[in-house]
């Protein structure tokens, strides 16, 4: 363990906020967030969401942010000192093993969807998008993506200004980068709020999105032949629900050991509660003020809300292409992208890059590139697999799903490794680490840590469980 004895630190509890916060808010809350939303029948879905990010999603910041201070070490590095000193089995490592291996697997292509962010910065600087109708803004989304030379470059741009920061260290890089990038972000989300607000569809946005309909949510069309048969024209539905349970997951930046990274940078005197708790409500409040900054234009411009993932890419150039200052409005929006994705894909090297470091003793640096290179070779296939690209034919079935390489590494990452890693996270805590450690280490009050001891104990595996056991159920019996 050649890295231990220098374990790196935060130097305050401000740089960790801001890493943390950069870390959860990403292309996650800004261009998912909103789709999803929108997808999920506006209103009833943000309310549930919520509740799974105070709820569930919240707890296990808790979890992982002390799994992590405690180990003091890589995920992988962690997990075995914590079994070991509770004298469990040292199995519970798989748990760092999944988290690492899985930010390996979705920095590969979460630098890819950066480098789109990127490119279309640089589009919308260039006044690329004058004009233009939601034909020719469909045609040079599906062009770019589809161009093996520009994919390419935009891609390993992104991962060169990742393993840049990476390499420079926790306090060199890390802090540096955050603590500039993230109020800069806030910034340009505020202006273009403030703009939406005033050249869009305000009004309508606000009864979208704070007007919850529950029929929306728990209620999908029944087939054609369903309602041949005499059945209702719609059937009861969870699967609303269980996205918004994988998206608080996702947006909160859980069981992929970026987390239980960042908390092992972690100084004793900072109160992981209140942390997890601040971190929680910075990542809501930018995913529903994303809400506020797209569909003012969205409805303002007659979009499709449920235009899933081309919402952003395809949808809101036609916006900016025909509204006043769209040239800075539009360059400020994916510049927006591309901060939010750049402070959240350094915590995804971050993972792989402390355990190697922990393991082999090479400088961070080595590391850095070793890492950040490999990732991004393994995500040239997530590149090439989109649009028309080179490995755009090859389809591989998942669970009954025809999928490309990118979709492959998204359900193998979003569906499975996360609830599970998550799940078994909650239940080491809640189940297998003294009660009394945890006290410790959480120093929270008996009220609130007996409130947090129920939801890491009950809630959230029951919650995880019903998510995962529906997938299996879906597709296996
Ligand atoms: N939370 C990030 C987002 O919302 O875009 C993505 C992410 C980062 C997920 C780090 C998981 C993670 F470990």
């Amino acid at each position: 363990m050649a890295g231990a004895a220098q374990h790196a630190h935060w130097s305050s509890r401000w740089a960790f906020i801001m890493a943390a916060v950069g870390s959860a808010v990403g292309l996650g809350n800004i261009w998912k967030f909103p789709y999803e939303a929108g997808e999920g029948g506006g209103g009833a879905f943000v309310m549930v969401y919520l509740l799974f990010v105070f709820f569930i999603g919240t707890p296990m910041l808790v979890a992982e942010l002390s799994l992590g201070r405690r180990g003091q070490l890589s995920p992988i590095g962690s997990m075995k000192k914590i079994a070991q000193d509770e004298k469990k089995s040292h199995w519970w490592s798989l748990i760092g093993w999944s988290g690492v291996v899985g930010a390996f697997i979705v920095i590969s292509f979460y630098s890819v969807v950066g480098g789109w962010t990127l490119a279309y910065m640089a589009k919308a600087a260039m006044g690329t998008f004058s004009g233009i109708d939601a034909e020719t803004a469909q045609n040079t989304f599906v062009g770019y993506i589809s161009d093996p030379v520009k994919t390419l470059v935009s891609h390993f741009a992104f991962m060169a200004i990742t393993i840049f920061i990476v390499a420079k260290g926790v306090q060199g890089g890390l802090e540096k980068a955050v603590t500039v990038l993230m109020p800069a972000l806030f910034a340009i989300l505020i202006i273009l709020v403030i703009y939406s607000g005033f050249t869009g569809d305000f009004a309508k946005t606000i009864d979208f999105l704070f007007n919850p309909d529950f029929d929306k949510l728990l209620f999908k069309p029944n087939t054609a032949e369903a309602i041949a048969a005499g059945e209702p024209a719609t059937r009861f539905s969870l699967d609303t629900v269980l996205q918004a349970l994988g998206q608080s997951f996702f947006s909160l930046s859980l069981a992929l050991g970026s987390i239980m990274t960042y908390g092992s940078y972690l100084t004793k005197d900072v109160k992981i509660g209140k942390s997890a708790v601040t971190i929680a409500a910075a990542d809501s409040a930018v995913a529903l003020m994303a809400g506020l900054a797209i569909f003012p234009i969205v409805f303002a411009y007659g979009l499709d809300v449920a235009g899933g993932g081309g919402l952003v890419f395809m949808s809101l150039p036609i916006a900016f292409g025909q509204m006043p200052f769209g040239i800075v409005f539009g360059t400020l929006f994916f510049g927006l992208l591309a901060v939010a994705a750049v402070t959240s894909s350094i915590s995804l090297l971050e993972p792989p890059v402390s355990y190697v470091e922990e393991k082999t003793g090479w400088n961070r640096r080595k590391v850095a590139v070793t890492m950040g290179v490999a990732a991004g070779l393994l995500g040239v296939l997530s590149a090439y697999s989109q649009g028309t690209n080179l490995l755009s034919d090859i389809k591989i079935n998942m669970l009954g799903l025809e999928l490309d390489i990118m979709g492959v590494k998204d359900f193998l990452t979003n569906n499975i490794m996360m609830p599970l890693g998550g799940m078994f996270t909650a239940l080491f805590v809640g189940w297998f680490v003294t009660r009394k450690n945890m006290m410790d280490e959480l120093a929270l009050s008996d009220k609130t840590f007996r409130i947090w001891y129920f939801l890491v104990r009950f809630v959230s595996p029951t919650a995880i469980g019903i998510i995962f056991g529906k997938i299996i159920f879906d597709n296996f019996i």
